[in-house]
């Protein structure tokens, strides 16, 4: 059952009430403790910390930390809420002013709660013979009269933006066999009609017709076919502010082919296709969010794996930019795929690319779990990359792309090989994908760190995270054509 979002004056009758409490200043009355009983319990008000305080009848309360009150942000309110979710357990309502504190404006703080809400309250349960029963089912968002207004439109922000977060994970966290290529453009094609979106799907025949030897190369192993999905949002109102691209990988299950993988590197790999995921759970909220920049996304799809009809070592693939990669290790696959994707994407010349890919290993030993890279011919568009991340709190750091590793890429026999060796693994992709994107303006967005939880925290849930999705649909909200000037 989805979670109800409302703002409201005062909450009726809720099972549960959620008080911010900082870490200095006055504690709130309605907590009916005080500042010395709340430290003697083991409550200091760090952000996202939480004190069920039992109550005889009536509403339960719940202190929840926001840490240093005059230093409150978006991101503390969104931590706040989910752990107030959290601790709401199996309460049905739960009440909050958690986005009617100073320090953040209303807009905003309604939308932080509301997704930290949302991302809290998440659950797949699909394949639970017996589901855990229903928890939180509504959450209302008390607010002043005078912030009323712009919370309402926060919330509304935020319920299209933690939706988006959680369709993600659902994609994700889907297993590989019942989630085929053909399905995802099914899906695809249930969501774009439902949106406003319009979609192009192109199957296996039409992209050998294309030239996409990247995508049909690395499919060749599977049982499934491959799909290509084109979506696209039009802004409805007057001119759009801008084209932006985004091009998601979409390998369904990695096996890592005739390259197989051990069993522990094989385990996650459902989830290979998050940016995929990534792409179409951003697009589908971009009417909701009255994004006025036109989008394309484009869906690379496949599974790699091996077979008697697999994509071999040795073997060269001709890329839809004509351009052609020597296959060394064919678990390097996600870069032929996105190859295709990019040079698609390039050729109706948007004003920006931006990929997002489970991409390498080497990017999470390189920067963990916590954070996406980021790499791009743009330091405009990664600046607004860096300004989404920051408001969707989905963390990126940026690496080099170091021209002079460029050539470990040189192939004896073909224009490039699809890996380089041992070290700079995450940096290699990037160097890989930008021959393929041409003079437009592009970043590349590693995820394969942040794709996947162990355990539930704050927000987050274990299993699928569903990184990227509300980062793509801030980003493509607050875009703005970069100037076209390649720099690395
Ligand atoms: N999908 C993997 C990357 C990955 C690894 C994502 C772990 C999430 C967690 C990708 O296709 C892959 O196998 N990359 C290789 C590249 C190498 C062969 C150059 C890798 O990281 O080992
Ligand atoms: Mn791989
Ligand atoms: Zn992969």
């Amino acid at each position: 059952m989805p979670l109800d979002i409302s703002v409201v004056q005062a909450a009726k009758e809720p099972a549960a009430v959620a008080v911010p409490v900082g870490t200095t200043g006055t504690v709130p009355r309605a907590l009916g403790l005080s500042r010395a009983a709340l430290t003697a319990a083991g409550f200091d008000g760090k952000p996202g910390q939480t004190l069920v305080i039992p109550a005889a009848a009536g509403a339960t309360t719940i202190a929840v930390g926001v840490g240093d009150p005059s230093e409150l942000t978006a991101a503390t309110l969104r931590t706040a809420a989910a752990a107030a979710v959290r601790a709401a357990g199996s309460r049905a309502s739960l009440a909050t002013t958690l986005a009617d504190l100073p320090g953040v404006d209303a807009e905003t703080a309604a939308c932080a709660v509301a997704e930290g809400a949302l991302l809290a309250a998440y659950r797949f349960q699909q394949y639970k013979s017996t589901p855990k029963p229903d928890g939180l089912a509504s959450l209302a968002m008390v607010t002043g009269a005078a912030r009323r207004a712009a919370a309402e439109r926060g919330a509304q922000r935020g319920v299209a933006l933690g939706s988006a977060g959680c369709l993600a994970r659902d994609l994700a966290n889907t297993p590989a066999a019942d989630l085929p290529a053909r399905r995802i453009a099914e899906r695809a094609a249930a969501i774009a009609a439902e949106r406003g979106l319009e979609i192009e799907v192109f199957n296996r025949d039409q992209l050998i017709a294309m030239g996409c030897g990247g995508i049909v190369g690395v499919n060749h192993g599977s049982a499934e076919p491959p799909r290509v999905v084109k979506l696209t949002y039009r802004p409805s109102a007057s001119k759009p502010k801008g084209h932006l691209a985004l091009v998601g990988k979409g390998v369904m299950f990695d096996s890592g082919g005739l390259s197989l993988k051990p069993n522990d590197g094989m385990i996650w790999m459902k989830l290979d296709m998050s940016g995929a995921a990534a792409v179409l759970a951003a697009m589908s909220v971009l009417g909701s969010l009255h994004c006025p920049v036109t989008v394309t996304g484009w869906l690379m799809c496949t599974d790699n794996m091996p077979s008697g009809s697999a994509f071999k070592l040795g073997d060269v693939l001709r890329l839809r930019n004509g351009k052609t990669a020597e296959i060394h290790n064919t678990d390097a696959e996600g870069r032929l795929v996105l190859a295709d994707g990019l040079a698609l994407a390039a050729e109706q010349a948007p004003d920006a690319i931006v990929d997002i890919a489970t991409l390498t290993g080497a990017c999470m030993v390189a920067l963990g779990k916590g954070m996406a890279g980021v790499m791009g011919s743009s330091d405009p568009l990664i600046d607004q990359i860096r300004v989404a991340s920051a408001a969707a709190d989905e963390s990126v750091w940026q690496l080099p792309l170091e021209p002079t590793y460029r050539k470990l890429l040189d192939s004896y026999i073909a224009d490039l090989k699809n890996v380089g060796g041992p070290h700079a693994g995450a940096i290699l992709g990037g160097l890989f994908l930008r021959e393929f994107v041409g003079d437009v303006p592009w970043a590349h967005l590693d995820i394969a760190g942040p794709m996947q939880a162990d355990a539930d925290d704050g927000w987050i849930c274990r299993g699928a995270t569903g990184y990227g999705a509300r980062l793509l649909a801030e980003l493509a909200c607050a875009f703005t054509p970069p100037r076209r000037r390649s720099k690395r």
